[in-house]
């Protein structure tokens, strides 16, 4: 039997339910019995209420979340490695020295953080979403982590005054692409519209002729009429694009774009997950708690 149908039929017999990331390697992208970004999917892991496994195919904090706000589910990882490196760049510690240098100032956390720190600040957001979270805080001054580019981001778009936390937090993916690349795509595609995902610097957000989270960009493409599209994040979501708009042309502004975070889920290693019910992803209580207040404020201000 082929590995796809035995991934189904294990699926069928656990009653189980793939969530995967727009990053996640075309083959898991397309068993996955939903695909999106990381709201997206936090958003469906609660309305699978049949469902008693979640084979969560993408990084540590996206299925810490998944565990936080379904605690009665198995929540399972494919593979333990894949871990967001900017997710670890703030650690509890950091946080309490901010808090302390501004105790009056709330925390907003973007949800590639672990569950660890998430328990300490008042509100959690997404890429998605960011902007309308940070303008609904009742604050002037927010302290915000992990990613310099999304804080400076959201700075210039609500003009609110926002602290990074740490001062230097980056995806090392979103970093490699760089202006020069789309300008040269740019003399060969003129046409082209640039989508670019908010974790990308201010130079390359500059060149955009669109920015958003991944399923964002899923949206723009299927609803405007131009023909081709330089994309600047991760090289999943072409998949994902080039599936859904057929007729349309996505060029990656960089080609080697690659978040090997992600690509450590195979279909093989999610076979096994699924086979051996493992690598089960848990949140102590006490922080599952408090992180589960921070992910909920979000829904309730976003709503
Ligand atoms: P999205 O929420 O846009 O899918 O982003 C998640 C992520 O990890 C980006 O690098
Ligand atoms: Fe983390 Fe960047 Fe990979 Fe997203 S693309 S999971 S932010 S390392």
């Amino acid at each position: 039997m082929e590995l796809i149908d035995k991934i189904v039929e294990l699926k069928k017999e656990k009653k189980a339910v793939i969530l995967a990331h727009n990053y996640q390697r075309p083959e898991i992208q397309d068993i996955a019995d939903y695909v999106g970004d990381s709201i997206e999917l936090s958003r469906k892991a609660m309305e699978e209420k049949e469902a008693k496994i979640i084979v969560f195919s993408a990084v540590d904090f996206m299925a810490e979340s998944a565990a936080i706000l379904n605690p009665e589910k198995k929540v399972l990882l494919p593979s333990l490695g894949a871990r967001c490196p900017m997710a670890q760049m703030l650690t509890v510690e950091e946080i309490k020295r901010w808090k302390a240098l501004y105790p009056l100032v709330p925390v907003v956390l973007y949800v590639n953080t672990l569950a660890s720190a998430k328990a300490y600040c008042d509100v959690c957001c997404t890429s998605a979403n960011a902007v309308k979270v940070i303008e609904s805080v009742n604050a002037e001054t927010v302290l915000f982590g992990p990613d310099r580019n999304l804080a400076d981001y959201v700075q210039r778009k609500t003009g609110k005054t926002i602290i990074p936390i740490p001062e230097w937090g980056f995806c090392p993916t979103h970093l490699l692409f760089q202006p020069e690349d789309v300008q040269l795509l740019k003399m060969q595609y003129p046409e082209a519209v640039v989508m670019v995902h908010p974790e990308c610097t201010l130079e390359m957000r500059n060149v955009a002729d669109f920015i958003g989270s991944t399923s964002q960009m899923c949206r723009y493409a299927r609803e405007n009429n131009a023909k081709t599209f330089i994309v600047a994040t991760e090289e999943g979501l072409l998949h994902r694009l080039r599936k859904n708009n057929p007729e349309k042309q996505f060029i990656l502004a960089y080609e080697g774009a690659v978040c090997p975070n992600m690509k450590l889920n195979t279909l093989e290693r999610l076979y096994t997950a699924l086979k051996e019910e493992k690598h089960v992803i848990t949140v102590p209580k006490a922080i599952a708690e408090r992180a589960r207040k921070a992910l909920e404020k979000m829904f309730e201000l976003i709503n």
